[in-house]
C-alpha cells in the first residue's frame, strides 16, 4: 500500500534506495520512483509499473554525486497507475520535491486554497497538495522542518513522508501520521523506511517515529520533534535483519519457499507455548479470573486472517465452549458492540499495519475491553492498542499472498483455544492431553504433504484450462475452503468461490456443469461427513469435475470423485493445518502454468494501510 524509503550518507545512493524499494515490493507495484539530491540539483526519475522499469531507466547513468535521496513505490488510491501521479512529487517552484504513504482526507480543500493562490496541479493524487502547501509555508518558515511540521498540523488521514528540499542539500525530512516510518542509522549513512525490509544489511540501529513526530535526518545526525515542535529523544534498538532473510533460497517463488517452511514453524510455536504441563501463553494477560469470566470473544480481522479466525471460531468454541464472533475488521468498525465488560477483542493481522484491523482494537481498546493481537510482526502499529500480544513466529513473509502466515495464525489460535480450555476447565484432561499430541505430531504430516507435491501440481496441470472453482467443506473446514478459493483467485486470477457445502444448493449448484471443477474437502470421522459426501453427490450429478482432499481411504470416493488429493489422517479439529497446505499447492502451481506472477499478483498489496 505504498512504501517510502530516504538515505542520507557516503554510500551508493541509488543502489541503497533501489535495494530499498525493492524490500518495499510487497507493497504496492503500480509505480516507482526516486529523487536524488545531486551537485546540479534535484533530479527525478520514475516509471510506471514494477522497480524492474525505474531500474532500467536508471541503468547506465551516473548518480556519483548523489549524496541523499526519497524513494516511492506506489500503490494506486487517487489517480491510476501514471508517469504524471507516480511519486516523487514536485513543488511548483521546482524545490521541494516528496514521496508519500497514505491518504490526505482533507487534499480537496487544501487544493482549492492553494489554487485559489495560483498554484497548478499536475496530478491526480491527493498526495501533491501535500508537495504545495510545504512550498507555500516554505516562503514564512526557516527550514523544511517547520515548513513540514506546519504543513503536518493541517492534514488530516494517514502519512508517511519524505521531504526534500533544493536550498537543504543533504537532508531529508519525514513524518508520520497513522503509517509505519521507521529510521535507521548504519555506517555509512542514515535511512527512513516504511517498512524494516527496506533497510536490510544497510543500517544497525532503529527507531520508530510516533504518530505525529518528524525526524530530519543529515548523514551525521537524526532529530526528532514533536508536533509543537519540541525535540523528542528516543532510544535505538538494535537491528539486524540479514539481506538473505529476504532470499529465496533455491526455490522459483517466495510462495514456494514460504509454503515450505510451515511445518517448521508450527513446530517452532508448538516447542515455545506446548509442554508436558499443557499450554502457557506468556503473550496473553489475562488473569485466571478474567479467563474464568470471558463471556465472548470478538475476532476482527482481513482477507488470510479473517479466515484463519474463522477456523478460530470454530476451534475456541468447540475446546473452550466460549462464544466467538468473526467479522471482517471493515464492517466490525462501523457496528456498535454493546458489551465490552469481560469480552475478549482479538485484532488478527499477519502485518499489524491493516487500517481496518487497527482501527477495530482501537475502538475495542477506547471502550474498555481487553484486546489481544495476533501479528507477524511485534513492532507493527497494532502492538500499540493491544494489551496482549501473540507473535506469530513465521519470519519476514515476501509473496504477497499469504500463506505461513495463515498456518502460524491457525497454530495460535489452536494453542488459544487449548490454553482457554485448559484454564476453564471445560475439557476433561485426556481429552485435552490427546488433542495435544495429535497437535505434535501435525509438523511432520505436513512434511509428508508436501513431500508429494507432485500429486498436486499434476491435479494443476489437468485444471489450468478452469475459468471458475467451487470449494466446499463443512465445519471447521468452510475456513479452508474460503482461504482456497482465495488463494486461487489471488494468485492465478481464477474466479473461486469457497461455501459451506450445504449452501451448494441454495444457489452456486446453478453454475455447475461438465466445465466447472468442484472442490470437496473431506475429512473422516467429522459429523459431517456423509453429509458432505451427498452433497458431492449432487455436484458429481451435474457433470462437475469433481476433485477431493481427503484422508479417507474409502475406495468408493474413487467412483465419486476424479482425482484425490490424499492427507495424512489427523482429527477433524485439526486438518485446517494439513488440508489448507494441497490448496495452497495448487493455487501455486495453475497460477505458475498460467504464467502469472505469483509473489507480486496484480492490483493487490500486503499491507493495506487505507480503509
Ligand atoms: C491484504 C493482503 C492479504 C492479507 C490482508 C490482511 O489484502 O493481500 O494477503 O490477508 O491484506 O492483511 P494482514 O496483514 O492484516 O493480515
Amino acid at each position: 500500500m505504498c512504501g517510502i524509503v530516504g538515505y542520507v550518507g557516503s554510500g551508493e545512493t541509488v543502489k541503497i534506495l533501489c535495494r530499498g524499494l525493492k524490500g518495499l515490493e510487497y507493497r504496492g507495484y503500480d509505480s516507482a520512483g526516486i529523487a536524488l539530491s545531486e551537485r546540479k540539483g534535484i533530479n527525478v526519475v520514475k516509471a510506471v509499473g514494477k522497480l524492474e522499469n525505474l531500474e532500467q531507466k536508471l541503468s547506465g547513468q551516473d548518480f556519483s554525486t548523489a549524496g541523499a535521496g526519497i524513494g516511492h513505490i506506489r500503490w494506486a488510491t487517487h489517480g491510476g497507475a501514471t508517469l504524471k501521479n507516480a511519486h516523487p512529487h514536485v513543488s511548483e517552484d521546482g524545490r521541494t520535491v516528496l514521496v508519500h504513504n497514505g491518504i490526505i482526507e482533507n487534499y480537496k480543500e487544501l487544493k482549492q486554497n492553494l489554487q485559489n493562490k495560483g498554484y497548478h496541479f499536475v496530478s491526480e493524487t491527493d498526495t501533491e497538495v501535500v508537495v504545495q502547501q510545504i512550498e507555500e509555508e516554505l516562503k514564512e518558515a526557516a527550514s523544511p522542518t517547520e515548513a513540514v511540521l506546519k504543513t503536518m498540523n493541517k492534514l488530516r488521514g494517514a502519512f508517511a513522508l519524505a521531504v526534500m528540499n533544493t536550498d537543504f542539500p543533504g537532508k531529508i525530512v519525514v513524518a508520520k501520521r497513522n503509517a509505519p516510518l521507521i529510521i535507521g542509522q548504519g555506517k555509512n549513512g542514515n535511512m527512513a523506511a516504511s517498512d524494516l525490509p527496506a533497510m536490510a544489511g544497510e543500517v544497525e540501529r532503529v527507531i520508530y517515529l510516533d504518530d505525529d513526530e518528524l525526524a530530519e535526518i543529515s548523514e551525521d545526525e537524526i532529530k526528532i520533534v514533536n508536533a509543537a515542535g519540541q525535540v523528542v529523544s528516543k532510544t535505538f534498538k538494535p537491528f539486524n535483519l540479514a539481506p538473505e532473510m529476504l532470499s529465496k533460497r533455491g526455490f522459483a517463488h517466495f510462495m514456494l519457499k514460504e509454503i515450505n517452511e510451515q511445518p517448521g514453524i508450527v513446530r517452532r510455536m508448538l516447542q515455545k507455548y506446548l509442554s508436558e504441563k499443557g499450554v502457557q501463553l506468556s503473550g496473553l494477560n489475562l488473569s485466571w479470573e478474567d479467563i474464568r469470566n470471558l463471556t465472548k470473544i470478538e475476532v476482527a480481522a482481513c482477507g488470510t486472517s479473517l479466515h484463519a479466525a474463522t477456523a478460530g471460531k470454530y476451534l475456541i468454541e468447540d475446546l473452550a465452549g466460549i462464544t466467538v464472533e468473526v467479522e471482517p475488521a471493515s464492517e466490525y468498525i462501523y457496528r456498535k458492540h454493546p458489551e465490552s465488560r469481560n469480552v475478549l477483542v482479538i485484532g488478527v493481522s499477519q502485518s499489524g499495519e491493516t487500517a481496518d484491523t487497527i482501527t477495530a482494537v482501537r475502538q475495542a481498546k477506547e471502550r474498555g475491553a481487553h484486546v489481544l493481537a495476533v501479528t507477524n510482526r511485534e513492532d507493527s502499529s497494532i502492538v500499540r492498542y493491544a494489551d496482549s500480544v501473540i507473535g506469530l513466529e513465521a519470519g519476514i513473509e515476501v509473496s504477497v499472498a499469504a500463506t505461513k502466515s495463515y498456518t502460524a495464525q491457525l497454530a495460535v489460535f489452536y494453542l488459544l483455544a487449548l490454553y482457554l480450555a485448559q484454564e476453564r476447565q471445560a475439557l476433561d484432561e485426556d481429552c485435552l492431553r490427546q488433542t495435544e499430541q495429535a497437535l505434535q505430531a501435525v509438523p511432520s504430516q505436513m512434511e509428508e504433504i508436501l513431500a508429494n507435491a507432485a500429486v498436486v501440481r499434476r491435479c494443476a496441470e489437468k485444471y489450468q484450462d478452469a475459468r471458475d472453482f467451487i470449494y466446499v467443506a463443512r465445519g471447521v473446514n468452510i475456513a479452508t475452503a474460503m482461504e482456497g478459493a482465495l488463494k486461487l483467485k489471488e494468485i492465478s486470477y481464477i474466479n473461486a468461490s469457497g461455501y459451506p457445502a450445504g449452501e451448494l444448493k441454495h444457489g452456486p449448484i446453478a453454475l455447475l456443469d461438465e466445465k466447472m471443477p468442484v472442490l470437496s474437502i473431506l475429512m473422516p470421522g467429522s459429523q459431517n461427513y456423509d453429509k458432505l459426501l451427498s452433497n458431492s453427490q449432487e455436484a458429481k450429478a451435474r457433470q462437475a469435475r469433481m476433485i477431493a482432499v481427503t484422508s479417507s481411504a474409502d475406495r468408493q470416493l474413487e467412483n465419486l470423485f476424479d482425482d484425490i488429493i490424499r492427507v495424512p489422517q489427523v482429527p477433524e479439529l485439526l486438518s485446517p493445518l494439513t488440508a489448507n497446505i494441497p490448496l495452497q499447492l495448487l493455487a501455486y502451481y495453475m497460477a505458475e502454468k498460467l504464467g502469472r506472477d505469483v509473489d507480486k499478483p496484480r492490483n493487490l498489496a500486503k499491507s493495506v494501510t487505507v480503509e
